[in-house]
């Protein structure tokens, strides 16, 4: 459970926090005593959409805090995940108004985490106690899953390699009861995942590439497999990106550290499924070893692939991970990865495009993703851009010459190997939050996990 929240416990003296329609605000201040219907009036509150309000008792003591809502308040809101940053320290507790009390005090714990790892937060604990009658539980475990996914991003590539992400893989089927193996270095070779040992060839041999390999739950429960991009720093490769584009690229890794955090959250809370999550954790490095522009590698499903550009290589390692999971054709196959620049360009760092061609589980994924404040937008696996990805020697090539539909050739390049009909989404995210808004604090961030949890949830509740 995140520091913020507390069991309920009425022994523990706490500040309600009342929630507040713009259109209810004047019955709220007749309900107030005269000085602090008075104090609101003058300072000017109004109840608009995430504006805070304190309130004095008679004494000048703070006795309640309001939250705008705007409107009608009739939609859950991040709202709340704004109170923690801004309230005095103490203890609080939600009282009324709110359109969803669990889903507010989840977006109290979005907003209140800080990454710590290097530096102490200096700024006071704001905790609130989890409200009588909500699922703390549920609660707790998807904000878990968000701060481990945020946690892994945040960590700077020196001390997060693929040795370092494997260990929090272990870390967390250790937690969980879950089996874990790896293949490492040569291995993956004698393995038949020639892909990942190709992208990840030119890394320093304690940052050797490795499949993490994670399974959970009864043999006989719908298998459902997840897939993450673990690129722990991507330098481009030989096709070396600007210094401006590998910037951020600790953060390439983002596909599974989403992919850890969802698995703490169906482990967690016990969901009817046959879970395995595979990671190709590599650094993407330059050296003598490194694969180069022009190599032609056979993939694990037997395709060759003509490197059109080693800055393309999510995409590769991702390749092999998913061949190897359609061999056991799973119910349910999702990956996750910060594929491509493209995908920000269309859709911009908060929504994540989706790829399936399952009607069903996009229209349910989408649904979700807008009822849980998680939002995902389905593209097209438009095939006719197929060819944007020929190669003149080989079945295909990892890029193309093409400038346009960067995010829809990736997709279509990962689905080449993917069983035909196996039931697989792609999610194209971004796992990070360059300016801050309520409930993401500015870094790295968990993108489309709390919709997949909410869809498996649907689908496989205990
Ligand atoms: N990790 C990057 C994609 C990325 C870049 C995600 C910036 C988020 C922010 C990926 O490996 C990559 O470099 N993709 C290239 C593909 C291109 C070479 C075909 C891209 O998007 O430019
Ligand atoms: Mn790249
Ligand atoms: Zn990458």
């Amino acid at each position: 459970m995140p520091d913020c929240l507390i069991p309920a416990d009425p022994g523990v003296p706490s500040t309600p926090v009342d929630a507040v329609a713009s259109d209810r605000l004047p019955a709220v201040l007749d309900s107030l005593g005269a000085p602090a219907a008075a104090w609101l009036r003058a300072t000017g509150f109004a109840a608009g959409a995430g504006d805070i309000a304190l309130v004095p008792d008679g004494e000048g003591n703070l006795a309640s805090v309001l939250l705008g809502l705007g409107g009608d308040g009739a939609a859950p809101s991040m709202d709340p995940a704004r109170l923690p940053g801004k309230l005095p320290e103490g203890v609080y507790r939600l009282r009324d108004g709110f359109f969803d009390l669990a889903f507010a005090t989840l977006a109290w714990a979005l907003g209140a985490y800080r990454f710590t790892r290097y530096r102490a937060e200096s700024s006071r604990l704001r905790r609130l106690t989890i409200p009588a009658g909500i699922d703390g539980g549920e609660v707790a475990r998807i904000a878990d899953g968000v701060y481990l996914a945020r946690d892994l991003v945040n960590t700077a590539a020196n001390d997060l390699g693929p040795a370092e992400l494997a260990a929090a893989a272990a870390d967390l089927a250790r937690r969980h009861g879950a089996v874990f193996s790896e293949i490492v270095g040569d291995a993956l070779l004698a393995d038949r995942l020639p892909l990942i040992h190709a992208v990840g060839a030119g890394a320093a041999p304690e940052r050797a590439p490795r499949l993490v390999d994670v399974t959970w739950g009864e043999e006989g429960d719908p298998k459902v497999t997840i897939v993450g991009k673990g690129v722990c720093f991507d330098t481009g490769g030989l096709d070396i990106k600007t210094a401006a584009g590998m910037l951020l690229m600790k953060k390439d890794m983002g596909g599974a550290a989403n992919a850890l955090g969802l698995a703490h959250m169906i482990m967690d809370a016990g969901l009817r499924v046959r879970l395995r999550v595979l990671i190709p954790a590599v650094e993407n490095a330059i050296s003598a070893n490194a694969f180069r522009p022009g190599d032609v590698l056979t993939s694990r499903r037997g395709l060759t692939v003509e490197i059109g550009n080693t800055d393309a290589e999510g995409r590769l390692v991702l390749a092999d991970a998913l061949t190897l999971a359609g061999e056991e054709e799973p119910t349910l196959l999702v990956d996750l990865a910060t594929l491509t620049g493209a995908a920000r360009v269309a859709l911009g760092p908060d929504v994540v495009p989706i790829y399936t061609e399952d009607d069903v589980l996009a229209a349910d994924l989408v649904r979700h993703g807008a009822a849980v404040a998680d939002p995902v937008w389905r593209m097209p696996l438009w095939r006719p851009y197929a060819t944007m990805l020929d190669s003149k020697f080989a079945d295909i090539n990892n890029a193309g010459q093409s400038p346009y539909a960067g995010s829809i050739t990736a997709a279509l390049f990962l689905s080449r190997f993917v069983p035909a009909d196996a039931p697989w989404l792609h999610a194209d995210i971004f796992a990070w939050t360059p300016a801050a808004k309520p409930g993401k604090p500015e870094g790295g961030e968990a993108q489309a996990i709390r919709a997949i949890f909410a869809l498996l949830t649907e689908r496989f509740a205990a």
